[in-house]
């Protein structure tokens, strides 16, 4: 359920028509609605209420302090990969001992920063990183908390550059090391063994990869306990995907229940940390179109809004709508859509019909999650506001960028 419509032509989210915003905030901008950020999380939430859970959200996919903040106010965990992303979660309100630390490569002042929050878990990437937690735990005289993310080798059927649960993948530890390294994990004196992860990669857009590595990882859970290792979660990782184009992904219901099907135990905590499914939906990226040119037998739209500010199309081919704020009455012809960013792999959509002319504004939809996090500066552009909607209200959640900030930090050599 897409939570934007046309009323009298106009394109709305919640009770905003989108072009009231545009008059105080201009375009580009990304503009989220918390009501589709609530629903998403509450769907896992509930789906989830007959078993122990904690729903811990990936902040990668957007972590602006409002969003944050709304998911703290529900009471969600987060999943977070750098000493940046705590910040952001500890500046939102969010709880520090409601955190999960993924990622491979963590930084010793970010797990001393993480260890004196006192985070809820480490999940644990190599035998390198065990031994560099227990040192900076013993150094700071505290005990890590930690899972170890295991690499289940399955295939998740999406793009190359988001699957991750393959074994020739950089992320986690190997099957068969899984075992040995708990018992020297059990061994160390400043770490505390909580629990085991995955995470198989993201946008999957059917069950079976998710199931059969969860299948997996029981199985592994139940030879470390013939081994006197009881864990007291499961981290099931997030992944799910949504549906861009013609995607038919399970809801957060139908996904939960495929995994409770496989009979968790219910001394086994549930984890999950959903990134995309939450916020993805729930976000739009506006821009305005500056002209429209032939080239050959082509037509373009030219946008304000460039590969910098919306990198998944030229990245990972990614499809995402695109529709006008207002519909309109003209001809409809095909256009690939693009942004004044100097290369040709600056687009936003290709080959799309519009019925629209100079000066008209176009949403991108579905562009909630992987949206402004991964936009850049490229070209010297100032990075877009974001703006969320309760409601009849909106607010300014993250101002544009100026000119001046784009260069504040850089001096010149001789001065
Ligand atoms: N947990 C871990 C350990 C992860 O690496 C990720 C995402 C998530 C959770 C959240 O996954 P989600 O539920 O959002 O699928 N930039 C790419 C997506 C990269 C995902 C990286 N890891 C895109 O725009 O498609």
């Amino acid at each position: 359920m897409k939570h934007y419509y046309y009323k009298s032509g106009d394109l709305w989210a919640e009770d905003v028509r989108l072009t009231d915003i545009l008059s105080r905030v201009g375009t580009p901008c990304y503009v989220y609605s918390e009501a589709a950020i609530i629903k998403q999380w509450q769907a896992f939430d509930s789906a989830l209420a007959h078993h122990p859970h904690k729903i811990c959200y990936a902040v990668k996919a957007n972590s602006n302090l409002a969003v944050l903040n709304t998911l703290a106010q529900l009471g969600s965990g987060f999943d977070i990969v750098s000493g940046g992303e705590l910040a952001r979660v500890i500046a939102a309100k969010g709880k520090p001992n409601q955190v999960v630390f993924s990622g491979v490569g963590k930084q010793a002042l970010e797990i001393i920063q993480a260890l004196k929050y006192g985070i809820f878990c480490f999940n644990i990437e190599s035998a390198a990183e065990l031994q560099l937690i227990n040192q900076l735990a013993e150094h700071h005289n505290l005990l890590a908390p930690i899972a170890f993310r295991i690499n289940p080798d399955v295939d998740p059927k999406s793009h190359p550059y988001i699957s991750t649960g393959l074994k020739e993948n950089k992320f986690g530890i190997d099957f068969a090391q899984a075992i040995p390294l708990y018992q020297d994990a059990k061994k160390l004196k400043h770490i505390e063994v909580k629990g085991i992860t995955f995470h198989i990669g993201s946008q999957l857009t059917s069950l079976s990869p998710f199931i059969d590595a969860t299948k997996r990882i029981l199985t592994l859970i139940e030879q470390l306990k013939s081994v006197g290792i009881n864990l007291q979660y499961l981290d099931v990782g997030g992944g799910l995907g949504i549906r861009y184009q013609d995607e038919t992904p399970p809801s957060p219901k139908a996904y939960i229940d495929a995994l409770l099907a496989l009979c968790i135990p219910p001394e086994l905590t549930l984890i999950l940390e959903p990134g995309r499914s939450i916020v993805g939906d729930a976000g739009i990226l506006i821009t305005q179109v500056l002209l429209l040119k032939q080239a050959g037998n082509k037509q373009f739209c030219i946008v304000d809004c460039a590969m910098n500010d919306l990198l998944r199309p030229t990245l990972y081919q990614a499809w995402q709508n695109i529709i006008p704020l207002k519909e309109q009455a003209l001809k409809t012809l095909q256009y690939d859509v693009v942004g004044p960013v100097c290369e040709s792999g600056d687009f936003l959509g290709l080959s799309r019909r519009l019925a629209i002319e100079p000066g008209d504004y176009l949403a991108i939809t579905e562009a909630g999650a992987y949206g402004f996090v991964m936009s850049s500066n490229y070209n010297s552009r100032p990075r877009a506001p974001e703006v969320m909607i309760k409601g009849e209200k909106f607010k300014l959640i993250r101002e544009r960028e100026t000119i001046q900030e784009l260069f504040a930090k850089e001096y010149l050599f001789n001065d």
